[in-house]
């Protein structure tokens, strides 16, 4: 360690809208979903991350449990706050005889506006950040992906996360074209909601929707290696009663299947915008997929099908997005598009 890091604590913060994550020396730190529970009378933090998402829908009266930046647009300054400070007490400041300065890169979504910048920038300064920068989605998420970010060179990444999906093509350190739209996991979320309901109907709260997506989630109804059927809980809409039902992965992928088609659209509308050199350059690379939702079973055959290109996912698509914050954080002033 060197002397500095004695008066200077760094951390690289992955704020996204479903699962918070931060690296500190290289170690994840912090690896939580981006929800705070709050008591809505004396405005007490009650809990954050998992504990707060165990209280998700099953709250008592009084308690709101609150996803501050759940459609990738920050819904609320103040929980927001709330929530990153709670997570950057949970770091370690360890080898520090003094409270350290903070330094920090945080990784945002791409989406939000110039004011909701600055909400995130006064959460960190106000949790104790001397030094912010922020970093957009898509690039943290290449730079993780470990690509060349700075070369003279094409490179289409996919970021599906929980509120959004972020298209983007990279070259010379910046985004030349990109795309946005609010169709990730909590929309396949709900539609597995909406779908056990029209269907079977039985009403499901978003937490079993989730478990239904992660166990038997599908993106084709043609899987190689499909998963077996899952059984789950639910609130029989008829009867008023507690149900148990099966499904399969068929089920998911049709319940899902018009928001996968979103993304295609987005996919193929942002290849059309591509400029021709960089469209060359994305012919031999292919697309990369980063996020939560490139978890998604036959996700990477759809898309390499609709685009004919080589589609690759990330290594742990969960972390590449914080993986690039934590690089950008060592070249805090050598990484032309980390924004002051
Ligand atoms: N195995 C999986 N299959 C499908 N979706 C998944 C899987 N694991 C996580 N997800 C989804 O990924 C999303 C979170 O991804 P993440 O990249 O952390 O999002 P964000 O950057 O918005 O916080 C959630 O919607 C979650 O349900
Ligand atoms: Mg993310």
């Amino acid at each position: 360690m060197g002397l500095f890091s004695i008066f200077t604590k760094e951390i690289a913060i992955d704020l996204g809208t479903a699962n918070t994550v931060i690296l500190q020396n290289n170690q994840v730190v912090v690896d939580e979903p981006s929800i705070i529970a709050i008591d809505q009378k004396t405005k007490e933090v009650k809990a954050v991350g998992k504990k707060a998402l165990m209280m998700h829908g099953k709250t008592p009266e009084g308690i709101r449990t609150i996803r501050p930046l759940r459609d990738g647009v920050i819904a609320d300054f103040q929980s927001t706050e709330l929530m990153l400070r709670e997570f950057i007490k949970m770091t370690s400041n360890k080898g520090h005889f003094l409270p350290p300065a903070l330094k920090m890169v945080i990784c945002i979504p791409s989406g939000i506006t110039e004011v909701e910048e600055r909400a995130v920038r006064d959460s960190a300064e106000q949790a104790g950040a001397k030094d912010v920068r922020l970093i957009q989605e898509p690039m943290a998420a290449a730079i993780g992906i470990g690509i060349d970010v700075l070369a003279a060179c094409g490179n289409m990444i996919i970021d599906i996360g929980g509120g959004t999906a972020e298209i983007a093509v990279i070259s010379l350190g910046g985004i030349t074209t990109f795309k946005s739209v609010k169709v990730a996991g909590d929309r396949f979320n709900s539609d597995i909601q909406e779908y056990m309901r029209k269907k079977h109907n039985i009403a499901i709260g978003e937490p079993t929707a989730e478990q239904i997506k992660i166990n038997v989630g599908s993106a084709v109804e043609d899987l190689e290696n499909p998963p077996a059927d899952y059984e789950f809980y639910g609130r029989n809409l008829l009867t008023g009663v507690p149900t148990a039902v099966k499904v399969n992965y068929r089920e998911v992928a049709q319940a899902i299947d018009r928001s996968i088609a979103q993304i295609e659209t987005a996919v193929i509308n942002a290849l059309e915008n591509t400029p021709p050199e960089l469209s060359a350059d994305i012919y031999k690379t292919g697309i990369y997929l980063a996020g939560g939702g490139s978890l998604l079973r036959g996700l990477d055959k759809r898309l390499a099908k609709k685009t004919t290109l080589d589609v690759h996912v990330a290594e742990d698509p969960l972390k590449a997005v914080a993986r690039g914050t934590a690089i950008s954080l060592k070249n805090f002033d050598k990484f032309p598009f980390l924004m002051k």
